[in-house]
């Protein structure tokens, strides 16, 4: 037990991250995808969870459209609370993998510095980037949920990639692009880079 300046004291859990685990059968870790709204994110993540599903693999996705109704919904889309919306997303994603899960988390993530702090937060070999990549002008196009027509007509302040920035990955683990591989293509890629790294079997 340390005890710390803000006089907490953390407490020793008997049982580790490895037992919890090894009950599962499993090597938890956080696969973080990241991309500009509309760019596949949450399509991805929801395909490769049935596929982890059916692999026997226990799994949960974070998910920002989600979270930001319920944990993080009294955050806005400033910097400030972007980066607060990630901070306390990579600290969930902590304890997630403590728990023996294996998590997907599908955030724009615009900035680098919180997707680095997410990184760092978790142990080495725990932390896949998958950049989901598409030209802001693909996405536009699409606009699945209206938004960047709302962003255009100045409705909707701070939109990622027309008033706010998006920090593309510098060395993304993978790089994935639904304009030119299906969805379940780009599933397989996903699945067979976890599998080379060990990560499921
Ligand atoms: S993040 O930038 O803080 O990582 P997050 O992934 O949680 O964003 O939430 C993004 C989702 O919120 C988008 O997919 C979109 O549906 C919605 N949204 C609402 N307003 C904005 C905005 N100003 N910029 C981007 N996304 C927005």
């Amino acid at each position: 037990m340390t005890l710390v300046e803000n006089n907490l004291t953390w407490h020793e859990q008997r049982i580790s991250k490895a037992q919890r685990a090894e009950l599962k059968n499993q090597r938890p870790f956080l696969l973080w995808l990241t991309g500009l709204s509309g760019a596949g994110k949450s399509t991805i993540a929801n395909e490769l969870e049935c596929e982890m599903y059916r692999g026997g693999h226990h799994s949960y996705i974070l998910d920002g459209d989600n979270v930001r109704q319920h944990l993080n919904g009294d955050l806005g889309f400033s910097n400030g609370d972007r980066v607060e919306n990630i901070r306390r997303i990579a600290e969930v994603s902590k304890l997630f993998v403590d728990s023996g899960m294996i998590i997907i988390a599908a955030f724009i993530s615009p900035f680098r510095a919180e997707r680095e702090l997410a990184k760092r937060l978790l142990e080495e070999g725990e932390f896949v980037e998958v950049y989901v990549k598409a030209s802001l002008d693909i996405c536009e196009k699409r606009d699945s949920k209206g938004l960047y027509k709302k962003a255009r007509l100045g409705e909707i302040k701070n939109f990622t990639g027309i008033d706010s920035p998006y920090e593309e990955p510098v060395s993304p683990d993978i790089v994935i692009d639904n304009a030119l591989n299906s969805v379940e293509d780009n599933v397989q890629i996903i699945l067979a880079y976890l599998r080379g790294q060990g990560l499921i079997n």
